[in-house]
């Protein structure tokens, strides 16, 4: 077996201060002023708006449709149902749609709020009044929305991973934890809603979306409308998060293109909160039995995880609760299984960490009633089943350091002071409780194609067909390019967010900064090799007389090594004796999937999350007081955008621990909390002190740099903390999300 590559400074190029700089996002003005465009910001002549029509049933089919009132209603240009859509297709090549079926297929209602028809009017209130008006009368059968997972299963449980005999492996065990943990259907709400602005010129769309991925968009809007790809452009310049809901199209987008097409005017759909609840996905319910067993010294015997998800009528959409079981902890005896229910609900998608954070919940939950049945402590638990080498697939990591994260952190929150019982901690009135959890992610690496351009005016541009959700991406191109010439990040212009740049890759599975990086570097490296051989060619040129390899750029200058950045000519100045507008350059970064390197290795990142909450017994009031986050998530390139990516998922964490469900009415299958009041996330007033930590540590498989993605692992061990702590404080021990005030009345102390 390999050995874990070496990740020591001396193997690894030294870079400037930009990297790893605590630098304002680039973009933070057109922010903050206002003047950045949102899909919904963009304006057109002649534009219509769309309001779609929503069922109002969740099983059942549509018996009539009237829109002969909405039709002759003021303004009302359009009504598009089942009936008049037309063709829409579906993917059969690359790219992933969000809902295999198109929508208006058929008259049948998989779920509350499916959009059934699409009324388009000159002003929004024309188009909300004609939505209204349009009469449905529907054959209506009970739905399914229950939130007990337990009944029939789309197909027999199917194994993800097993290792050894958990059955004599837990039988024969001194201690043993054996118990069902609970999570429930939790929707994105990211800040800015979904829209659709279409643009059809006669020959080709334009659609200005809130995408996590324009070329993934390209690809599956070419496929759903028919047109070929050169026809479609899709914008995205500026996102208000998205959490994995904007990952993949959402029916919306063909629908506003579609009357785009149909009326050859500009048309522009926004999703409302409430639709939000309903047509753009969801973190599924999951259900989760876990059974680990353990020596009475603390080692793990036996590891089972079987666990089961909801789906929805049309796709079958496994939760991966899996993901990190198999290599977290050492266990020679181990199952993972998972099955899939059907339920009335719109599909279920990807959310922040999908899979790894609902199963990472029961895991860890489970290791923490395991270490208290051992009477042992968590973080000694959690070290003492460390290991270096991935299980599952026999290989060592590229770079795990998961034993100091649990270290890092137990110093910097103070654990030492930790006593084990029941309610022991005390701070006035109130009763303090105490709990840790580890997190995990993939750290995976995509293809990626970028272009730079060195300047005649001194700055530099760059482009890549990815896109910002707000993370700091922009800032993450300019720093590179930066660290590389040396030219300001103030003259780096970076273009993003348009599906006819080059290749880029969606922002998901913490992958996005892990794939631009090494092509942003490729392709600085290969502009400044251009700027070269115009200097050594150059008529009158101080480097005529220079070989390629002489020559290198610093502080925004071409020189000669070993002469200094001083002494050199701004690189502007060659491109003026060369009477060039810029030197071009391009770069690839190939996935890890192809990469041979690392076949070797099982690469993913790790972090550790210590909770503090303060429980009031005397009026029964909970809050998260504390959070210190260590994450290993390679090398950060910006501390500032990482931090802050790192505190909300803090935050998002509260809100999972202690706030968030979406609660599905079983008469109608309507989330009845679909909106902003009812369904309740973490305010200022609810956000803890947080503390986060990198190890900052470059995982030398991952290519230049050595960075990973840290996108979902901030998220992944905070709710489990927060039950620990919960169990900690109170002696309740919470196995089912949200922890609701209810569930504490029973607390001892
Ligand atoms: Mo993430 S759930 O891949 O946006």
């Amino acid at each position: 077996m390999p050995e874990q590559p070496s990740e020591s400074a001396n193997s690894t190029p030294q870079y400037s201060k930009i990297i790893g700089a605590s630098l304002s996002r680039i973009d933070g003005p057109l922010k903050t002023t206002g003047s950045a465009q949102y899909a919904a910001d963009y304006h057109f002549p002649r534009m219509v708006y769309a309001v779609p029509v929503c069922a109002t049933i969740a099983n059942g089919k549509i018996r009539s449709l009237d829109t002969s009132a909405a039709e002759k209603m003021p303004g009302v240009v359009l009504v598009l149902h089942h009936g008049n859509i037309g063709p829409l297709y579906r993917v059969s090549g690359r790219g992933r749609n969000s809902e295999d079926r198109p929508p208006f297929e058929d008259e049948v209602i998989y779920y509350w709020g499916q959009y059934i028809a699409l009324a388009v009017a000159e002003t929004f209130q024309q188009a909300q009044a004609a939505a209204a008006a349009v009469q449905v009368a529907y054959d209506e059968q009970k739905p399914n929305v229950s939130t007990d997972l337990s009944g029939d299963t789309v197909a027999p449980p199917h194994t993800e991973s097993k290792r050894g005999d958990v059955e004599a492996g837990f039988n024969s065990a001194a201690v043993k934890v054996d118990e069902t943990y609970s999570t429930p259907a939790e929707t994105h709400n990211p800040m800015e809603m979904h829209a659709t602005t279409a643009v059809w010129d006669g020959n080709k769309f334009t659609l200005y979306e809130s995408s996590q991925g324009v070329m993934n968009h390209l690809s599956v809007m070419s496929q759903v409308l028919g047109v070929p790809k050169e026809n479609i452009e899709i914008v995205s310049k500026f996102i208000g998060s998205g959490f994995g809901g904007k990952l993949f199209p959402w029916p919306h987008s063909a629908l506003t293109a579609t009357a785009s097409r149909r009326l050859n005017r500009p048309v522009k759909l926004m999703v409302s909160r409430k639709m939000m609840f309903s047509n753009v996905g969801h973190r599924p319910r999951t259900q989760q039995h876990m059974r680990l067993s353990a020596t009475k010294e603390g080692k793990l015997v036996s590891l089972e995880q079987h666990y089961r998800n909801h789906t929805s009528l049309t796709d079958n959409i496994r939760e991966n609760c899996g993901e990190a079981t198999p290599f977290l902890y050492s266990v020679p005896n181990l199952h993972v299984t998972s099955a899939l229910v059907r339920r009335n609900v719109g599909t279920p998608t990807p959310m922040r960490g999908p899979g790894a954070v609902p199963g990472l919940f029961a895991l860890e939950s489970a290791m923490d009633e395991l270490a208290i049945k051992l009477n042992m402590d968590p973080v000694q638990f959690r070290l003492a089943n460390d290991t270096l080498i991935d299980e599952e697939k026999n290989k060592p990591f590229s770079s795990r350091h998961y034993k100091e994260c649990l270290e890092v952190g137990a110093e910097k929150f103070g654990w030492s002071k930790r006593t084990p019982a029941v309610g022991s901690m005390r701070k006035g009135d109130l009763i303090l409780g105490w709990g840790v959890a580890g997190a995990s992610w993939g750290a995976g690496r995509g293809a990626c194609e970028v272009s730079v351009m060195l300047k005649a005016d001194g700055s530099a541009y760059v482009s890549c067909g990815t896109q910002d959700i707000g993370t700091g991406t922009y800032t993450v191109f300019a720093q590179i390019v930066s660290d590389r010439t040396g030219i300001p990040v103030e003259k780096i212009e970076v273009v993003l967010g348009n599906s006819s740049l080059t290749p880029g890759p969606t922002s998901g599975g913490s992958t996005a900064t892990a794939t631009v990086v090494p092509a942003i570097a490729a392709a600085t490296d290969d502009a400044i090799k251009t700027l070269i051989a115009m200097a050594v060619k150059a008529p009158g040129s101080p480097f005529e007389h220079q070989t390629p390899d002489s020559l290198m750029m610093s502080g925004g200058r071409l020189c000669v090594k070993g002469h200094g950045a001083e002494s050199g000519t701004p690189f502007q100045d060659v491109l003026k004796m060369s009477k060039a507008a810029y030197a071009s350059g391009d770069g690839k970064t190939g996935g890890l999937g192809s990469d041979t390197k690392a076949r070797d290795y099982s690469t993913h990142s790790f972090g550790v999350q210590f909770v503090e909450v303060e429980w009031d017994p005397g009026i029964a009031k909970l809050r998260v007081s504390r959070v210190v986050s260590v994450v290993d998530g390679g090398r950060i390139i910006n501390m500032k955008t990482a931090t802050n990516q790192m505190a909300g998922a803090i935050v998002m964490g509260v809100g999972m621990g202690l706030f968030e469900q979406t609660i599905y009415d079983p008469r109608n299958g309507h989330a009845v909390n679909d909106n902003f009041a009812d369904y309740v996330v973490p305010t200022s007033a609810d956000s803890p002190e947080i503390e986060v930590a990198f190890l900052n540590i470059p995982d030398p498989l991952m290519g230049e740099y050595g960075v990973r993605g840290i996108g979902e692992i901030g998220l992944a061990g905070v709710a489990p903390a927060i039950t620990a702590a919960v169990y900690h404080a109170t002696g309740v021990r919470v196995r089912e999300l949200p922890v609701r005030v209810e569930d504490l009345l029973m607390a001892k102390v």
